[in-house]
């Protein structure tokens, strides 16, 4: 007899009924609102489009897969170094690095309904696109979009010519509100990284190849922001820059591809669920000579989660051109170069939202959110069966103890049913529940996430038997 002694029937719900994938993002942006994962920002005074702030269980997660990262890239690679860089940056920096020419989209306005657009996401732009092989010139959307339908009133001949609308968000450094003062938000975290890559190669007295990672916000004016935390103007990016010998670059990038594809498996993406996606000439952007794309399957269909790119020494060149002070790297052999990058890029909160929705099961039922254990909000949750002083004591003590190593929640409220539908929504890979028989013999129920099974087990043995779960984890 393994299940809680007096466990109510709507603790049995039938482990047997399949579970189905999440469908469609409004499930999901009600499920993390309800359930503590994400709120809308400022949401008392209406909201602000594409904000979002992450509640308590949406930044548990969120820092797990932070650190995750962080310890693969400084940890797990003994040859990348860390660094957090300011996000106000010199204003040159965005000279030199081609964002202030090149960081761009083609935005339209609908005179009718002011809507505003992306013309290369428009029909009549995308299928231009597809007989000509390329993205067309503002020139040629201009005469495709002569005549073509407002997307959202279907109104003719109502959108504007299309201009270059530059993401950056520019505000003023210091009380003067004139042109002198402009500073950008950066657009990527990556140029905090190129204008440091001197001081940590001598400090850390590191020979070529090596790499530097970064954590950090990136702010970009977003036409089209939307599709929950998917395109948001304000985003977190987990970047490292690989430098290396030029010629030894295309070894790295397809290195670093396998890396990362790995790290996406390793967090309990599903493989069904990623692709890569290679770049053609035409999407490349202003610094790649080479790019490629982790895709995942969100309930939008097919989308960038992280991109890795071969940089060139494009960066590291025009910076030493911009700033006059060399960025070059000279070898053993004394050859003075500008050393090639091989970039890879994960937007954290695009990458929480892949987790999320790849976790996400449910039938009539019950919804489980099946994280990996390492992401998951709470490692367990303890139950004393009923709200009796002789199932609470002990209950709180396995508790405490757990506290210690993990973040555990403690339920004392409803029945033992609701309080696995409750654990199951977020994703908790164990309950523990505390009954009388339990109390005699000192020993609990685990009840297993994924499969539902129950089984008793000492009470000194719990901490050990979760670090042995979840070290040999398997995700289906
Ligand atoms: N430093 C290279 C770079 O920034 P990117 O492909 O523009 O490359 C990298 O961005 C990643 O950042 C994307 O794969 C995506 O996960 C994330 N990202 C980019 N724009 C975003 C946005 N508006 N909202 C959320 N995430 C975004």
């Amino acid at each position: 007899m393994t299940e809680p002694k007096n466990a109510s029937a709507e603790a049995v719900a039938d482990p047997n009924k399949p579970l189905k994938d999440l469908t469609d993002m409004q499930t999901m942006v009600s499920l993390c609102k309800r359930r503590g994962f994400i709120f809308q920002s400022s949401e008392i005074y209406g909201g602000i489009n594409s904000c979002w702030d992450y509640g308590p269980l949406g930044i548990e997660l969120k820092y797990a897969v932070k650190d995750a990262w962080w310890k693969n890239m400084t940890r797990q690679h003994d040859d990348v170094e860390g660094v957090d860089a300011s996000i106000l940056m010199h204003p040159r920096v965005w000279e030199a690095s081609g964002h202030v020419e090149n960081f761009t989209d083609p935005l339209v306005d609908c005179k009718k309904c002011k809507a505003r657009h992306r013309a290369d996401h428009l029909k009549p732009v995308k299928a231009l696109e597809e007989k000509l092989g390329h993205l067309p010139s503002i020139e040629e959307m201009t005469k495709a979009l002569e005549g073509a339908n407002c997307p959202s009133c279907g109104s003719a001949g109502t959108l504007t010519p299309p201009r270059l609308f530059n993401m950056m968000f520019k505000t003023y450094m210091g009380p003067v509100a004139d042109d002198a003062n402009i500073v950008y938000l950066r657009p990527e975290t990556a140029q905090g990284i190129f204008v440091n890559f001197r001081q940590v190669q001598e400090t850390m007295r590191r020979k070529l190849p090596f790499g530097i990672a970064q954590i950090g916000k990136a702010f970009r004016n977003e036409i089209t922001p939307g599709n929950f935390t998917f395109r948001t103007r304000e985003f977190e990016q987990m970047e490292m820059q690989y430098f290396v010998t030029p010629g030894s670059d295309a070894a790295a990038f397809e290195k670093w591809k396998t890396e990362r594809r790995a790290w996406h498996s390793s967090m309990g993406i599903r493989n069904s669920k990623l692709k890569f996606h290679e770049h053609g000439p035409n999407e490349l952007a202003h610094y790649a000579k080479q790019a490629c794309d982790i895709y995942y399957e969100f309930p939008i269909g097919w989308q960038e989660v992280e991109g890795i790119h071969n940089r060139s020494d494009y960066d590291l060149r025009r910076h030493t051109e911009f700033s006059g002070k060399s960025l070059q790297y000279t070898d053993e052999a004394a050859n003075k170069f500008t050393p090639y990058v091989i970039e890879t890029s994960v937007g954290c909160d695009r990458f929480v939202l892949a987790v999320l929705c790849d976790a996400y099961r449910a039938n009539e039922d019950r919804v489980v959110m099946k994280f990996h254990p390492s992401l998951a909000p709470y490692k367990a949750a303890v139950f004393p069966l009923m709200k009796k002083d002789e199932l609470v004591g002990p209950a709180l003590k396995i508790y405490e103890d757990l506290r210690k190593t993990y973040k555990v929640d403690y339920d004392a409220a409803g029945s033992i049913g609701k309080r696995y539908r409750r654990h199951e929504e977020v994703g908790t890979p164990f309950c523990i529940t505390i009954d009388y028989d339990g109390v005699a013999d000192q020993t609990v129920t685990m009840r297993h996430r994924d499969t539902m099974a129950q089984e008793r087990i000492p009470m000194a043995r719990v901490q050990q038997y979760m670090e042995d779960a979840f070290k040999n984890w398997k995700m289906e």
